[in-house]
């Protein structure tokens, strides 16, 4: 198992990794399904039971949470209506249409001022940091919910799109304040094979002790060379016309509203 592993390491980053063939095989196993993942965008029509949905975000839920504090919720949206006016408000994901289920993740900051104000207790710590607390909570539950359901079978892709036109989304789902969305995430039986999309290389983005002076660019070129030959398109050139437009505008005055202070 560990040449699947390291079968799937090398598509990721180019090279196998040693120690990926001295794990016992159970061992390779289980990180081959955190290192085979792939995002799924086409779901087949077949129905996935609310228990499912419960098991996965359960398992989601699982994952650590700054000081226990567990600063983040999930929407599940199942009614079709509903899933067809969030996907209206995420431009260029028709896909998203298709889906069964669309979760959302909330950073919840909230839910630490009404227990407070309950206990009587002053909050000395409502700055930007508690949106901090509340978003890496969401974004690390996106995360074993993803795990989650490759593992379980299902697939999905997260959705950051819905932030883009994050005050209607936030009024379709009701959200109270203090919370936020981060992402959605489509959930269904995959209708296509997830892809191992290449990463960048480990050389660029794992530090041995300092930081270091900034991406190597002759190691970026060869990525973009890698992923082009993987026919996965130049990733400098996707991703610097992605950001060079403006991009979700409205979310500091989200959050301003929301009721987060960003001190
Ligand atoms: C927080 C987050 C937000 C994302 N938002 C979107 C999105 O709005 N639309 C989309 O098509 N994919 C979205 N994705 C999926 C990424 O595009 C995908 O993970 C990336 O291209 C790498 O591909 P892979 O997941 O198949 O390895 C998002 C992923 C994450 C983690």
């Amino acid at each position: 198992m560990s040449e699947t592993l390291n079968g799937m390491l090398e598509q990721r980053f180019g090279r196998s990794l040693p120690a990926a063939g001295d794990l016992a095989p159970a061992q390779a196993d289980r990180l081959a399904a955190l290192a085979g993942h792939g995002s799924v965008r086409a779901f087949a029509d077949r129905p996935v039971p609310d228990t499912l949905v419960e098991l996965v975000c359960a398992c989601a839920f699982s994952a650590p949470s700054k000081s226990d504090l567990q600063l983040r919720d999930i929407v599940v949206v199942r009614d079709a209506d509903r899933r067809a006016a969030l996907a209206g408000l995420v431009p260029g994901t028709d896909w998203l249409r298709d889906a069964p289920v669309i979760l959302i993740l909330c950073g919840n900051a909230g839910r630490l001022v009404a227990m407070m104000e309950r206990a009587g207790l002053p909050f000395p710590n409502a700055h930007a940091d508690q949106l901090v607390n509340a978003v890496a909570d969401a974004a690390i539950t996106l995360g074993w919910l993803q795990a989650a359901a490759n593992m379980a079978g299902l697939g999905g892709c997260a959705v950051s799109g819905i932030r883009e036109n994050v005050d209607e989304v936030a009024a379709l789902l009701e959200l109270p304040p203090l919370v936020v969305p981060f992402a959605g995430f489509a959930l269904g039986w995959p209708a296509e094979e997830a892809a191992i999309t290449a990463r960048l290389p480990l050389e660029v983005t794992l530090h041995a002790e300092r930081f270091g002076s900034g991406d190597d660019p002759a190691a970026l070129a060869e990525y973009d060379r890698r992923r082009e030959a993987l026919g996965q398109g130049n990733w400098t050139a996707k991703r610097t016309a992605q950001y060079s437009k403006p991009k979700n505008h409205a979310m500091g005055a989200f959050l301003k509203r929301a009721g987060f202070t960003l001190g």
